[in-house]
This record gives structure tokens, C-alpha cells and sequence, in this order.
């Protein structure tokens, strides 16, 4: 599988349970715009096939090799950005749930789910679009996630697959700042991520963002209950140049922070 192949995919199972991003990216396109993509993100379970070290050769066979590493201690993380060849390809930020600093509760039904997980799941880099890789889980369990971890919560719902695409602001040619992207979904009737404020980031950190709320989707539970529950969100990110000239690469874990609460389910 190429990489406009594997994005493309990406981009349609995204989309399926993200309407807002067709809607926002089609915004976009009829005020003149292509949009590239920054980066996209992915969340897992560690100590399971697919691991952060388990799915690491499926990007280095897309072209990608590891940037940087982050750690987010309140939220029992830890992340690895990617960066392609190809400087005009997104990076990708693949981040892991550590199931080992969970209460045993959690512990225990994150291992279910695991157990259930095909050895032989790792057949290339389809795995970030495939269906859920594990059985659905109650919904006393999804609670019982959601008290300790909503990024355990989301990751046994929705399984891998993009969390979020994230628009290159600095490809864009009428929006130089975020705030004005902020601005215009406002005005289009879509909820932006207020925690830490809508800009998160500096010119002086070299990298501002801001994202979205995620859709919200029914999903069924294990025993036919339904709910509506957080789906995928599309985030926006300008970077600036070091004293080197050049654009900085990388994340500030401060701001991915308060991103990944981009999927709140109180949000
Ligand atoms: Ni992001």
C-alpha cells in the first residue's frame, strides 16, 4: 500500500464517524483552499499486539521513522511523533495508553479486550482502518473506564483508527491564524475545544493549535444498550520557524494535552 493509498482509506473510515471534518474540509475547499494535512493521530493499548512498538514498522514500511517521544503523566500516556521522507506528508503521533498504572477494574477489562486481539492482526498498514480488533464491551464497563480514563473509554469504543486529522494552517492561504479558523467554525455552527483556552500554544513553543469537539456517534454496547458517545476530531495547527529558519517538527506535550480532551465525553 502506497501513502496516498493508505490516506485515503484513513480519510474515508475517519470521515464515517466524523461528518464535521467532510463538512469543515468542504468549507475549506469552496473558499479556494486545498488542505494538507499537518499530522494524524492514533491512540493504543500498551503490552497488546498492537503496542506503540508492535505498530511502529507498519508506519517505517509507509516511509515514516520516529521524531520525538512524550511523556503525560496525569493521564497515564505516553506518545512517539513520526515523521515521512516526504516533508509534504502528514507526521503522525501515535499515542499509548500505559493499562499497567490503571486500577484493577480497568486493568482487568482493557485485558479482555487485548486477549481478544488477533496475533496475527499485524498484515500491514491496514490495521489503522480495520474494524474493532476486540468483541464490544459492556456498558458498566465503558463506565467504569470513564471514571478513571476517558482516552480508555474512547480507545475500547471506537478501537484503532484516526483519532484526528489535523489542517496545516500554514498551507492555507486566506487563514494565517487559528484564531481566524476558530472564528469561522464558530460562525458555522461548530464547538471548538475550549480547554486551555481555543489557541493552545505560543508563537514562542513554535506551535499553535486548537481542535474541534468530536462528533458524537450511537454505539452499541455489548448487551444491545445504546448510547451517544464521542466520535473523531479535526484539529488545526500552525507551526513557526526556529532560530534555525526552519519550521519546528515536532509536539509540545502541554498542548497534546489538552487536545486529547478533544474527546470528553462531558464535552
Ligand atoms: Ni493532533
Amino acid at each position: 500500500m502506497n501513502i496516498t493509498q493508505f490516506y485515503s482509506s484513513l480519510w474515508k473510515n475517519y470521515v464515517e464517524i466524523t461528518p464535521q471534518a467532510g463538512k469543515i474540509h468542504e468549507i475549506f475547499s469552496t473558499r479556494g483552499e486545498t488542505v494538507i494535512n499537518d499530522h494524524v493521530a492514533f491512540r493504543t493499548f500498551s503490552d497488546s499486539p498492537i503496542s506503540l512498538d508492535n505498530l511502529e514498522p507498519a508506519l517505517r514500511e509507509l516511509g515514516y521513522s520516529a521524531f520525538d517521544s512524550y511523556i503525560f503523566k496525569s493521564k497515564n500516556l505516553i506518545a512517539k511523533s513520526y515523521n515521512h521522507s516526504d516533508k509534504d506528508a502528514p507526521k503522525i503521533f501515535l499515542s499509548e495508553l500505559q493499562r499497567h498504572h490503571l486500577s484493577d477494574s480497568s486493568q482487568k477489562i482493557l485485558s479482555r479486550l487485548v486477549s481478544d486481539i488477533p496475533a496475527n492482526c499485524l498484515n500491514g498498514c491496514s490495521i489503522f482502518f480495520d474494524d474493532l480488533l476486540w468483541s464490544p464491551i459492556s456498558i458498566e464497563d465503558y463506565d467504569t473506564l470513564l471514571s478513571e480514563s476517558e482516552y480508555a473509554a474512547w480507545t475500547a469504543t471506537m478501537g484503532l483508527r484516526a483519532n484526528h486529522f489535523t489542517v496545516s494552517v500554514n498551507h492555507l492561504k486566506q487563514f494565517n491564524e487559528v484564531s481566524d479558523i476558530n472564528q469561522l467554525l464558530k460562525d458555522c455552527g461548530f464547538a471548538i475545544n475550549t480547554s486551555g483556552g481555543e489557541v493552545k500554544g505560543t508563537p514562542e513553543i513554535y506551535l499553535e493549535q486548537s481542535s474541534t469537539l468530536a462528533d458524537k456517534i450511537t454505539v452499541e454496547f455489548a448487551d444491545g444498550t445504546e448510547r451517544v458517545i464521542p466520535s473523531c476530531f479535526y484539529e488545526f495547527a500552525k507551526r513557526y520557524p526556529m532560530s534555525d529558519g526552519e519550521l519546528f517538527q515536532g509536539f509540545v506535550a502541554d498542548n497534546a494535552d489538552r487536545i486529547f480532551e478533544s474527546t470528553n465525553a462531558a464535552a
